[in-house]
Order: C-alpha cells, then sequence, then structure tokens
C-alpha cells in the first residue's frame, strides 16, 4: 500500500513547485477527509439541507455547499500559498494573501452534484490550480491550459481524488484508517469506451447538430447512456470505463449550464492528460479566455475518437 504521502516522497523533485503543488494537494486531501466524515457519519444528518439563500447563479444553496466552501478555505488560509480563491460559492475573488510566497490561485466548485445530497448519490470537489501570472489579477490569462494541476474528489461508495500533475493522471482512495492509499498512478482513457451521458430530457433545447450527435451515439451499439447528474461521478466513471460527457447549450438561451473556471477547465486538463478531448463553445475547453469567473459553457468531453467539436 502506498500512501498519499509515501507518493509525494517518491515523485517530488523537490523543486519550488513540486513542494507547492504537493502541499496543496495534501491540504486538499485533508478538506476531502473532514467532509467525508461529515457525510459518511448519521450524527451530522442536520447539516444536510437547504441553507435558506441563493448563490450568484441563482441555485439554491445547500449547508454542505457553505461548510465544504469553509473548509477548504481554512486549510488554503493557512497554506500560506495561495493567493487568491474562485469559488462557486463566492460571488467576488476571495483575496487570501498577496505576499510573494502565496503565488498560486485555485478555482473550486466546493461541492458538486449538491442536488444529490439528500438522496445518498455520489456527489463531489473540483479544484485548478494556475500560478498567478501578476500582482494584478487579470481572469484573460488564467486560460485552462495554464494549470498546473487539476483535482477532484468522488464521495461515492468510498472517497476517491484524482488528481493531474506533471502529465500523469493519479488516483486514490480513502482507506478505513482515513488516509488516502494510492489506486492507480497512471490513469489513461480505455480505448473502448463504454458510455454517453447526458440529460436528455433536455433533447428539445439542444441545437439539431447535438441532437443528430446523441442519435448517432444511441445508434452505437458499443455504448450504452449513464447518467448520475453530479458532473464529478459521471466524469468519474466515464474516465475509467470510457465514454463521452454532454452538457450543451439551450438552444434559445444559447446559454450551458457548467461553469468554466471551475468546472469544465480542471475536469478538461484531467480528461487531456488522460488522453482525451475537451470542446466547450466551439473551441477546446482549455483554450477558451474566460470573460468572467462564473461562466459558463457547453462541455463535450470523452474519448478522442468519440467526442465532437459541435458548439
Ligand atoms: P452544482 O451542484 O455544483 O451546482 O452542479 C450541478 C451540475 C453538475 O454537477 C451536473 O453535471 C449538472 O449540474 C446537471 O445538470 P442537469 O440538471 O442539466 O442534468
Ligand atoms: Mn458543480
Ligand atoms: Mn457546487
Amino acid at each position: 500500500m502506498i500512501s498519499l504521502n509515501d507518493y509525494i516522497n517518491q515523485n517530488s523533485d523537490n523543486s519550488d513547485q513540486d513542494k507547492s503543488i504537493f502541499k496543496i494537494i495534501s491540504q486538499i486531501s485533508d478538506g476531502i477527509i473532514q467532509i467525508s466524515k461529515i457525510l459518511y457519519a448519521p450524527k451530522n444528518i442536520n447539516m444536510f439541507g437547504k441553507e435558506g439563500s441563493k448563490n450568484i447563479h441563482g441555485e439554491k444553496v445547500e449547508k454542505l455547499d457553505l461548510i465544504a466552501t469553509n473548509i477548504f478555505l481554512d486549510y488554503f488560509i493557512k497554506s500560506q500559498l495561495i493567493s487568491d480563491v474562485i469559488c462557486e460559492e463566492l460571488d467576488a475573488i476571495k483575496t487570501i494573501d498577496t505576499h510573494s510566497s502565496n503565488k498560486y490561485i485555485i478555482m473550486m466548485d466546493p461541492l458538486d452534484g449538491s442536488s444529490n445530497i439528500d438522496v445518498s448519490v455520489s456527489i463531489g470537489s473540483i479544484f485548478g490550480v494556475w500560478e498567478k501570472e501578476s500582482d494584478d489579477f487579470v481572469l484573460r490569462s488564467y486560460t485552462g491550459d495554464k494549470q498546473v494541476m487539476s483535482m477532484y474528489a468522488v464521495y461515492g461508495p468510498n472517497t476517491v481524488i484524482v488528481f493531474a500533475f506533471k502529465n500523469r493522471v493519479c488516483s486514490f482512495i480513502l482507506d478505513e484508517n482515513t488516509q488516502f492509499v494510492l489506486l492507480n498512478e497512471n490513469i489513461e482513457l480505455p480505448t473502448n469506451p463504454m458510455y454517453y451521458s447526458t440529460n436528455e430530457s433536455n433533447y428539445d433545447n439542444w441545437t439539431d447538430s447535438i441532437k443528430s450527435y446523441v442519435d448517432v451515439l444511441k445508434q452505437d451499439k458499443n455504448l450504452t447512456q449513464r447518467y448520475v447528474g453530479s458532473l464529478v461521478a459521471d466524469f468519474h466513471r466515464n474516465l475509467i470505463k470510457g465514454g463521452v460527457f454532454l452538457n450543451p447549450k439551450h438552444k434559445v438561451s444559447n446559454r450551458a449550464k457548467l461553469r468554466l473556471m471551475y468546472e469544465a477547465n480542471p475536469l478538461a486538463n484531467i480528461i487531456e492528460t488522460a488522453g482525451g478531448k475537451s470542446f466547450s463553445n466551439g473551441q477546446e475547453t482549455m483554450k477558451l479566455i474566460p470573460e468572467n469567473i462564473h461562466q459558463s459553457v457547453s462541455l463535450i468531453m470523452g474519448n478522442s475518437d468519440i467526442v465532437k467539436n459541435l458548439e
């Protein structure tokens, strides 16, 4: 068994960047352990449910959205590595410390799939880490392809973390002693994809090109459909088993649901490091120039031979 700490000791080249990023991975994983402990303890059931307010996206905030935000923020404040945080649940950029050693920026969805919390379906947390480009924060500079590290956790039948760093995708599972142990140190997408995943109840709201694409996927006898409705869970399944995930634009509003900075970009980095592709708004997700911190984009990602750049 190789623990996350062993893995870090074996794989860090002792450069400043390795030391910093592995420390960030370690702190995020400690936050994930805290959230797992809350989720898997019946006495904490009062921490579930709606908080009462709505976030900047007009969505009802769950108590756990805020608990998770604060857990991760506490670690980032202590880290002395993070300058700013962009978070789904925070309207504006949160500046932590502009001291020169605090040279990383984190974009996070602290709790993804919150509508699934109350029904015991897998949920997750997503993070993208960028090196700070300049003293003034200029969002346009933070395209997805400049991410140094991307990471997510899936809280399902067990808690698994996956991160892309140094051109490899690794996964770890939380064991009975609340320690992460190595599952796979080099995840690559399988060559024969199994699934297509999308919310087909939106079919009538899709553009014709998306409709025909999904019609073709349905005819493919090698594929079957799976859809959880928690992005992380849908992504993780398709990363391990192969497939394509779509969250297209609504053709009337010309808007999509998922967020570029803390959902699409981190997962695009992970899927591309594992050999796949990701497209948003008609181009490679990670090449999109961000326009605002909460920008939403269309998302089509998965195995290179079945994903298509359609909108
Ligand atoms: P969040 O709970 O962070 O707001 O995200 C919910 C998202 C994402 O997890 C999922 O893929 C998507 O909403 C589901 O969208 P549909 O309701 O269109 O299926
Ligand atoms: Mn989300
Ligand atoms: Mn969320």
